[in-house]
C-alpha cells in the first residue's frame, strides 16, 4: 500500500496546492504518494451544513463541533494503526524524528483546525495528537498540514531519486547545515572559500562539519546543547543515530 495523507479540512480547494507542484507533484503524479483531502462539512447534519458554534462559557470565535468532526473522522473508515493528527499552535512541536517516523507508516489523518479551536471532546475522544509547525499562529491547519505532509514525502522511497536521502542536510545529525557555494567563483568580488576548490575531501569535510557546528551554536543553542556527543578517544562508542532533534 502507497503512503497516504487523509486530509480533514473546510477547504479541500486548497489541495493539493503546492503539493501538486516539483518534488512532491512529481512524486503524487507517478503513485509514489497518495493525497485525499475531504470536506468536514460533509458531515454536517443540519440544513445550514453547519460545522461550528460559539465557545461553551463564552468569548469570541467560533469552535469547530465534536458531532461533526467525530463523523468526518469516523466517515474515512481509516483503520486504527493510521496516525490520528490534528494541525495546531498549542500542539508538540513538529520535529524531523517524528516526520520521519510518519513517513516509515501508512501516513497519517490530518484534521485541519479553523476557528478558536476545536471541540475538546473530539480530540480526546478520537485520540488525536495535537502538532504545531512552530510557535506562530496561522489562520488555519492546512498550510501546517502542508508543511508536514512536503516534508515526510520527500522522505520516502524513490522520492529524492539520486539527490542524498537527507543525510548531509540541517537536522540529519542534530546540526544545522554548512554553506553551500556552487560557480561563478567569484560574485560581487566574493571568492568561494579556497578549501571547496582544494580537491581534498578530508579537509572539505572536516571545514563543513566545523561550519556547521559554528552555525549550530550560535544560531541555535537548543540544538547545540542537545547535539549527540563525539565519541570519547579509545572506548570505540558509536555515535547515536536518528537523534535528530532538540
Ligand atoms: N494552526 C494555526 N497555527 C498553527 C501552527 N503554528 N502549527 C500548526 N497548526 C496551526
Amino acid at each position: 500500500m502507497v503512503w497516504r495523507a487523509t486530509v480533514l479540512t473546510l477547504f479541500p480547494e486548497m489541495f493539493p496546492g503546492p503539493l501538486g507542484i516539483s518534488l512532491a507533484g512529481r512524486a503524487l503524479a507517478s503513485g509514489l504518494w497518495a493525497l485525499e483531502a475531504r470536506d468536514i462539512r460533509d458531515s454536517a447534519t443540519d440544513k445550514h451544513r453547519s460545522v461550528d458554534d460559539t465557545p461553551a462559557g463564552g468569548g469570541p470565535g467560533m469552535v469547530l463541533r465534536a458531532d461533526v468532526l467525530a463523523a468526518a473522522i469516523d466517515a474515512t473508515g481509516l483503520p486504527q494503526d493510521r496516525p490520528r493528527l490534528v494541525m495546531s499552535p498549542r500542539g508538540r512541536p513538529l520535529t524531523q524524528a517524528r516526520v520521519a517516523e510518519l513517513a516509515a507508516g501508512p501516513g497519517p489523518l490530518i484534521v485541519c483546525g479553523r476557528f478558536e479551536g476545536i471541540d475538546q471532546r473530539v480530540i480526546d475522544a478520537r485520540g488525536l495528537e495535537e502538532v504545531s509547525i512552530g510557535d506562530y499562529v496561522l489562520s488555519g491547519g492546512e498550510i501546517a498540514a502542508m508543511a508536514l505532509i512536503d516534508a515526510c514525502v520527500r522522505l520516502l522511497p524513490g522520492v529524492m531519486g539520486k539527490l542524498s536521502s537527507g543525510t548531509d542536510e540541517s537536522f540529519s545529525d542534530g546540526l544545522l547545515e554548512y554553506p553551500q557555494y556552487t560557480r561563478p567563483q567569484t560574485f560581487e568580488d566574493r571568492q568561494i572559500p579556497e578549501i571547496l576548490l582544494s580537491g581534498d575531501h578530508a579537509k572539505v569535510a572536516a571545514w563543513r562539519l566545523a561550519e556547521a557546528e559554528a552555525l549550530t551554536e550560535t544560531r541555535r543553542p537548543d540544538l547545540w546543547a542537545a547535539r549527540p556527543k563525539a565519541p570519547e578517544k579509545g572506548k570505540n562508542r558509536k555515535r547515536p543515530k536518528n537523534t535528530t532533534d532538540g
